[in-house]
């Protein structure tokens, strides 16, 4: 949030910061400038109450001024703590700078300036901006700010404030979301349109690699290089529920067209120099190459990231992969040793079953790798390694863009571990991560299932039960298919392996009945496309109405599809990223048919803190 104009800029930012809260965040700050040479700052870990109450202890005079900026932070580098939380500044004080996003190249640009002396307050890639723009401003913000955005690689949106340019508030964009909000007399600048359109419905959203000066006049956009740039002004039609969820009826919705970006922000920098780096790595190549031994814990969806990483794991790696559910770990007394190697995948870090399953590996000495969306929660921090993803904060119970990121970490973890075993050579990891980077683009097209997924969801909503099918990682797809089903729509569901209908589960099919079955690529495992065909001709005998995800172009399926949805060919073991989609939308779309709230389903809690 940034802002310049004739209101007291603390008021209008701290409101604006509050609208923002839906996004969740673990820490806030606030910078204003007074107009005579002073930059005041303040921040606080936790809920922006604890910034309030900062504020009102050090008195909020100390903060006057028509310009200022804030920033409520979801950690990514550095621990949600109030020297990490920002706006950070320069040595001098008089730069103060906001970023979201991730600098991929921070590490270099901190041994920079190190190497010159400076000393770094935080532990955090955004604080190396402040320092960058202070060392190279000589009167003219804008230039400064465009200049180290052309060092920066990553996705970033930077607000820079400078003590010496009190009338005026620079901003940069890369990826992450920025846009202007245009007042009579004063000029804004948010991640979220939600943060002023209580002041101003005229609205100009910046584009790719642009710098926007705002001052209380008006707006100026340039590229990175400073040539003019005109930016497209649009008015915002939302109300401030809507603006909250991007337009959508419900956060999961929102959260189901992000998969995208948190793939590719999960993926982001985790491949350098032609190897897979994991993130704060606290397992050096040599523990990786005594694993003898997989254990992956989780819960609800995270164990079914897990059950898809089994076979990604194994197929790689060729060490023995177990997927356990979290809240049976430790009581099968299972066997573990320091060669053990246990993955704890978990979006919050705070789920009691996954943190108890971390706590019994750990005495067993076995070495624990958490995969987790929340810097800095208790099972990252138990844990001897960890890998973090990036799908941002998660606002809907139901997990969806948490779910494709856990999956993505998983298989940097199972490159990972093959490039260490030296059971892919450094060529056939750096093909697998390539095939992992044109997912983000895969979900993408995906989403295109959406408007069809949605009608069929409005005649499947009356149904008494959905069944859920599928073969190799499509099994677990089902299994995730199935529980937001029960989650969202409350109705009875059930994921099976195609395998296993004639063992028993057949017996359920009757007429009518809806069976989703999730289709391997003709090309990847043939037999297994085969055997799932002839599982579709079994229930269909019997009556099932067969719903079928899958490949564009696979024409042998349409005979045994009465609703066929295709998504893009991909890899086999990276089919999970796009054949989830249309399942997260389908319950979704049946919940709101049903009427019930998509984002909070009832007797569920976002994160399950106790066992
Ligand atoms: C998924 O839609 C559910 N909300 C639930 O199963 C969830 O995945 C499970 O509780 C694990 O949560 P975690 O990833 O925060 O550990």
């Amino acid at each position: 949030m940034g802002y310049t104009g004739h209101r007291p800029a603390l008021d209008v930012v701290l409101d604006g910061l509050r609208r923002l809260e839906y996004r969740g965040y673990d820490s806030a700050g606030v910078a204003v400038l007074d107009g005579d040479g002073g930059l005041a700052v303040e921040r606080k870990a936790g809920r922006l109450a604890n910034l309030e109450a900062r504020l009102d202890e050090v008195g909020r005079d100390t903060l006057t001024g028509g310009t200022g900026m804030g920033h409520t932070r979801w950690a990514t580098h550095g621990a949600p703590i109030d020297r990490n939380s920002h706006p950070h500044r320069d040595t001098t004080g008089r730069t103060a700078v906001v970023h979201n996003g991730i600098i991929e190249n921070f590490a270099q640009l901190r041994a920079e300036l190190e190497a010159d002396g400076v000393e770094l307050a935080s532990d955090t890639d955004s604080e190396t901006a402040a320092h960058l723009v202070a060392r190279i401003y000589d009167g003219d913000l804008a230039a400064a700010v465009r200049t180290v955005c052309r060092r920066l690689e990553g996705a970033f949106t930077l607000v820079v404030t400078h003590a010496d340019e009190p009338d005026k508030v620079v901003a940069a964009r890369r990826s992450s979301p920025l846009v202007v909000g245009v007042g009579v007399g004063e000029t804004f600048l948010a991640s979220d349109v939600a943060a002023f359109i209580e002041h101003t419905r005229d609205a100009v959203e910046l584009g790719q690699d642009q710098v926007v000066t705002i001052t209380k006049d008006g707006y100026e956009v340039t590229d990175f290089h400073g040539e003019p740039v005109v930016a497209k002004p649009f008015q915002v039609n939302w109300d401030l529920s809507a603006a909250e969820k991007g337009g959508h009826d419900y956060f999961m919705l929102k959260e189901i067209e992000e998969q995208p970006e948190a793939l590719a922000n999960t993926l982001r920098g985790h491949f350098a120099d032609g190897r897979i780096v994991l993130d704060e790595q606290r397992l050096a190549d040599q523990d990786l190459r005594d694993v003898d031994k997989v254990f992956v814990v989780a819960c609800g969806t995270a164990y079914h990231s897990g059950l898809v990483a089994k076979y990604a794991i194994e197929h790689w790696t060729r060490l023995p992969v177990e997927c356990e559910l979290a809240s049976e770990f430790r009581y099968r007394d299972p066997v573990l040793d320091r060669d053990t190697l246990v993955v704890a995948i978990s979006q919050s870090g705070e789920t009691a079953d996954t943190l108890e399953a971390v706590r019994h590996a750990r005495e067993q000495k076995a070495r624990v790798l958490a995969i987790c969306n929340t810097n800095g929660a208790q099972i990252p921090r138990e844990s001897d390694a960890v890998l973090y993803t990036h799908a941002g904060p998660e606002i809907g119970v139901a997990a969806t863009k948490t779910f494709l990121a856990q999956i993505a970490a998983n298989y940097l973890v199972g490159l990972a571990l093959a490039q260490a075993r030296g059971t892919k050579y450094p060529d056939e990891v750096a093909r697998e991560f390539h095939e992992l980077e044109a997912m983000p683009a895969a979900v993408q097209h995906a989403l295109g299932t959406v408007g069809q997924v949605r009608e069929l969801a409005r005649e499947l909503a009356d149904s008494k039960a959905i069944l859920f099918l599928g073969r190799h990682v499509g099994f677990p797809v089902a299994l995730e298919g199935a529980l937001k089903l029960k989650e969202l729509a409350y109705m009875h569901a059930e994921g099976f392996a195609a395998g296993e209908l004639k063992h028993g589960p057949i017996a359920l099919i009757e007429d009518q009945l809806p069976v989703v079955v999730v289709m391997p690529s003709p090309k990847g495992r043939a037999v297994l496309h085969s055997k799932l065909l002839s599982n579709i001709s079994e229930i269909q005998a019997r009556g099932a109405r067969t719903i079928v995800i899958a490949e564009e172009g696979d024409d042998t399926v349409k005979p045994f599809a009465d609703h066929l949805i295709e998504v893009p060919a991909v890899p086999t073991l990276l089919q999970p990223l796009v054949s989830s989609v249309p399942l997260q939308v389908l319950a979704a779309e049946i919940a709101r048919s049903r009427g019930y709230d998509v984002d909070k389903p009832r007797n569920l809690a976002k994160s399950v803190t106790v066992e």
